[in-house]
C-alpha cells in the first residue's frame, strides 16, 4: 500500500501523516453485537491507509488508488446522510459523524490505498471509517480515545450510508492488538485481550473467500430484516435484547413464530459459544475450539438462516480436508469462511475447497493465512 505516493501525485506534497486500519475477520460471536451480545474477532495484516492534510478551507478532497478516475470534493459543513453516494461516502460519513457529535472538522487532502478485497465481509468499510477517524482524530487534534471513535465510525455507516450494522467491525478495526482477539461485550463496549498465538500451537487460521459478494446496505434486505426479527423477539420476550434471554427453553415456549423461534436459539447459542471459545484459549486448548465453529456455522446455516450454498460447501470441504472447525463469518449471505486447522493441514484444506469449487464451477476461492494484527494507528514517517 502507497498512500503517500498516490497523495503526492494527487496533491502535489507530501501529506502530513499517514495512518493505518486493519480488516477484521470474526473468530467467533455472530449476528450477536446488534443483539447485545458478545463477539470475539482479530485484526487483519490486510487493511487500509489513509495519507492525510488538513485544509483550512471548508473543503474535503478525496482520491483512492482503487478508484483512480472517481476524485471526490465535499464541503464538512454541508453534509447530510446520503449526500455523497460510493465508496467516499464512508469518508464522508466520518466527518459527518464527528461534526454531527460536535467536533470542530474542517476540510482535509485524503489519498487512500487499501490491501483489503471489498465487499468480502472483511470490513473493509469500517477499515476506511476507521483510518480516516484516526487520522482526524490526531490533525484536528480532537483527543478523543479510540474506544470513543468506534461509536462515531459506526454512526457514519449507520445514519450516514444507511447500512443498519452493529459496533463490531469498528470496534475491531480501532481496538484490536497484535497477536490477540479482542472480546467484546457489545452492550458496555468493555473488551478483553485474549492471547491467540497460533503457530506456538501448532495451528493454523485460513480465511477462505467465496468470491460471492455480500452487501449489507440498501438492496438486500437480508440484513437489516435479521435485525428486525430480533427485535421483534426481544420485545415479544420483555427483554432489552436478545442477549438478555437466560432460560432459552422457557424463550422459546413463549415464542409462537417458528421464524422468531429460530433467531433467538442462534443468538442465545451463539453468545454461549463465544464464552467457551475465550475459555478455551485462555486455556490454550485453541484446537478445541474446533467444535465450536462447527455448532457456529450449523446455526448460522439452519436456525439463522444467513449461510449461502458456496460458504456451505466451503466449510464442509475445508473440514473433509482435515480442518478441525470451520464456519462462516461476517453477516452471510456471500463473502468469507474461516477454518481453524493443524499448520500440516494447510494443503489438504485449500486444496479440497478448490476442487469442490471446480467440480461445481463455481469461481476458484482465494485464501489467506492469517495471525492477529495490531488495531488502527498512525504510521511512522517513511
Ligand atoms: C456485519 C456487521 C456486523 C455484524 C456482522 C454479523 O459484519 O457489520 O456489525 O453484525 O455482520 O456478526
Amino acid at each position: 500500500m502507497d498512500a503517500t505516493g498516490l497523495f503526492t501525485e494527487a496533491y502535489g506534497t507530501a501529506p502530513a501523516g499517514v495512518w493505518q486500519a486493519p480488516g477484521r475477520v470474526n473468530l467467533i460471536g455472530e449476528h450477536t453485537d446488534y443483539n447485545d451480545g458478545f463477539v470475539l474477532p482479530m485484526a487483519l495484516p490486510m487493511g487500509v491507509r489513509a495519507a492525510v492534510t488538513r485544509l483550512a478551507e471548508d473543503r474535503v478532497e478525496v482520491v483512492s488508488r482503487q478508484r483512480p478516475d472517481e476524485r471526490v470534493t465535499f464541503a464538512p459543513s454541508g453534509l447530510a446522510p446520503g449526500s455523497v453516494p460510493g465508496w467516499a461516502a464512508y469518508v464522508a460519513g466520518v466527518f459527518w459523524a464527528l461534526r454531527n457529535a460536535g467536533h470542530k472538522v474542517g476540510g482535509a487532502r485524503v489519498a487512500i490505498d487499501a490491501d483489503l478485497p471489498r465487499g468480502a465481509g472483511l470490513s473493509s468499510s469500517a477499515a476506511l471509517e476507521c483510518a480516516v477517524a484516526v487520522a482526524i482524530n490526531d490533525l484536528y487534534e480532537l483527543g478523543l480515545p479510540v474506544d470513543g471513535l468506534a461509536p462515531l465510525a459506526r454512526e457514519a455507516e449507520n445514519a450516514y450510508v444507511g447500512a443498519p450494522t452493529g459496533i463490531m467491525d469498528q470496534s475491531a478495526s480501532l481496538r484490536c492488538r497484535e497477536g490477540r482477539a479482542l472480546y467484546l461485550d457489545c452492550r458496555s463496549l468493555a473488551a478483553g485481550q485474549v492471547p491467540f498465538d497460533l503457530a506456538a500451537a501448532g495451528m493454523r487460521l485460513l480465511v477462505i473467500d467465496t468470491r460471492v459478494k455480500h452487501r449489507l446496505a440498501d438492496g438486500d434486505g437480508g440484513y437489516a430484516q435479521r435485525r428486525a426479527e430480533c427485535e421483534r423477539a426481544a420485545g415479544i420476550l420483555g427483554v432489552p435484547a436478545l442477549r438478555d434471554v437466560e432460560d432459552l427453553d422457557a424463550a422459546l415456549r413463549t415464542l409462537d413464530d417458528p421464524v422468531l423461534r429460530r433467531r433467538v436459539r442462534h443468538v442465545v447459542t451463539e453468545n454461549h459459544r463465544v464464552n467457551a471459545t475465550v475459555g478455551l484459549m485462555r486455556a490454550g486448548a485453541f484446537a478445541e475450539v474446533g467444535a465450536l465453529f462447527n455448532a457456529s456455522h450449523i446455526s448460522l446455516r439452519d436456525d439463522f438462516q444467513v449461510s449461502a450454498p458456496e460458504l456451505d460447501v466451503a466449510v464442509e470441504a475445508a473440514i473433509r480436508g482435515g480442518a478441525r472447525g470451520a464456519r462462516m463469518t461476517g453477516g452471510g449471505f456471500g463473502g468469507c469462511a474461516v477454518a481453524l486447522l493443524a499448520a500440516e493441514r494447510a494443503d489438504p484444506v485449500r486444496e479440497a475447497v478448490t476442487s469442490a469449487y471446480a467440480s461445481r464451477r463455481w469461481k476458484t476461492p482465494r485464501f489467506w493465512e492469517v495471525t492477529p494484527a495490531a488495531g488502527a494507528r498512525r504510521l511512522d514517517p517513511a
